[in-house]
């Protein structure tokens, strides 16, 4: 798939796919099957022949529209589609690491990306090596004759630490494994793991690509081949994004980039106000030269997204105090969208984790993170400022 225009153009009229009755809004095919003037040709549809459409367990023209042009603004040959980034995820590791084979991936990933390859891959025979941090010497020595996959997630949760997509990948290359990025806190827009060699990209196409916090969706990106592959287990697990789904996202894909351009902006200035500000201990952010890993962020990114997270000084009352004290700013789980999100994991999505445990993963008491939206960014620093000051104050 070719299509030399710019980030925002792609965004907006990428793809192939046309509308009949020329709509300039892509309509909703909220139709589950389609039907077929002969028998022949229904059996050619089924076998991925043909032009047309079939059942939309195999395809369905919102849905590919949106394929398409998701694979347009991550550098990729084609994709597919899924009801949750979860199901995506799944679905990526499963068709790329077979039974009998090894994967290698951090300790710190999405939590449910970690149940995966800790409690369902050992049961269908796929053994999973963790490592502290994300650097490629920790990969390397993971790497054993029959490992297959590497799994990245860079920038990840909550610590917002980097990993070096091409140094992995060429390590991947030489052992014979593959590499799957999730690049959900990324976005294509600010990160494109295929051009720096990775095989598949995977999202949770709830967050960004969304971006307005009213769609489940996930989506796999990558050559012909490795998407066909991830369709064949895809039409048997069945987690297929309904089109309405599909379409929200084609809404939301058309203001990528400049939703993301405003996130990256407001999250660098937030993050240097909380960096200079007294209630606050450390600022994990990768576009502040202090961030271990910010050169290897300004090598591979072209912003540094709007994920960032800090520690409140005086532990986790004052970090309930600070989240709880927010007026603009919403607590709630999730990312990417258009308003800020605040969590504090110590008091609730971690709060079942020994705190030893919980610290080791970088979760500190007084950690909060947060999902930098496109608010006025004034009205956000506010925010913060007396939040930080309520936190203070009683503690
Ligand atoms: C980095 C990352 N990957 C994957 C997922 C899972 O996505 P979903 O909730 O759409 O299944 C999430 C969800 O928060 C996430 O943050």
């Amino acid at each position: 798939m070719r299509d030399r225009r710019g980030f925002q153009t792609r965004a907006i009229h990428g793809g192939a796919v046309r509308d009949g009755l020329r709509a300039v809004t892509f309509p909703i095919y909220e139709s589950s099957t389609f039907w077929y003037d002969t028998v022949a040709e229904g059996a050619a549809l089924g076998a991925d022949r043909g032009e047309g459409w079939y059942y939309t367990r195999w395809g369905n023209p919102t849905t590919r529209l949106f394929e398409e042009r998701i694979a347009l603004l991550e550098g990729g040959e084609d994709a597919l589609a899924t009801a949750s980034g979860m199901a995506a995820i799944t679905t990526a590791v499963l068709s790329t690491a077979p039974p009998g084979t090894h994967v290698v991936a951090p300790r710190a990933i999405y939590q449910a990306t970690s149940e995966l390859l800790r409690v369902v891959a050992p049961r269908l025979g796929i053994e999973v090596t963790f490592i502290d941090g994300m650097d490629v010497e920790a990969y390397e020595r993971a790497l054993r004759p029959v490992t297959r996959l590497l799994y990245i997630e860079t920038p990840n949760n909550p610590l917002l630490q980097v990993g070096d997509i091409a140094a992995i990948v060429a390590l991947a290359r030489g052992a014979g494994a593959a590499t799957i990025v999730d690049n959900t806190f990324a976005s294509p827009f600010n990160q494109r793991p295929l051009e720096l060699g990775a095989d598949l990209v995977v999202h949770s196409a709830t967050k960004y690509l969304g971006g307005h916090a009213d769609v489940t969706a996930g989506v796999i990106v990558g050559s012909r081949e490795r998407i066909a592959e991830a369709k064949r287990l895809f039409r048997i697990l069945g987690p297929v994004l309904d089109p309405m789904a599909a379409w929200l996202l084609l809404r939301g894909l058309k203001t990528l980039g400049v939703r993301v351009e405003r996130h990256n902006h407001n999250a660098m200035r937030l993050a240097q106000f909380l960096a200079g500000h007294p209630q606050v201990a450390v600022v994990h952010y990768p576009g502040l030269p202090s961030h271990p890993q910010h050169a290897v962020a300004a090598r591979q990114m072209r912003g540094f997204g709007g994920m960032l997270s800090f520690e409140v000084r005086g532990g986790l009352d004052a970090g309930v105090r600070c989240v709880e004290a927010l007026r603009t700013c919403l607590m709630a789980v999730s990312l990417g969208g258009v308003e800020t999100l605040v969590a504090h994991p110590a008091s609730t999505t971690s709060v079942g984790i020994p705190q030893a445990e919980r610290e080791r993963a970088g979760i500190t008491d007084g950690l909060i993170r947060v999902s930098v939206g496109i608010e006025d960014v004034e009205d956000l620093i506010a925010d913060f400022d007396q939040a930080l000051r309520a936190a203070g104050a009683q503690g």
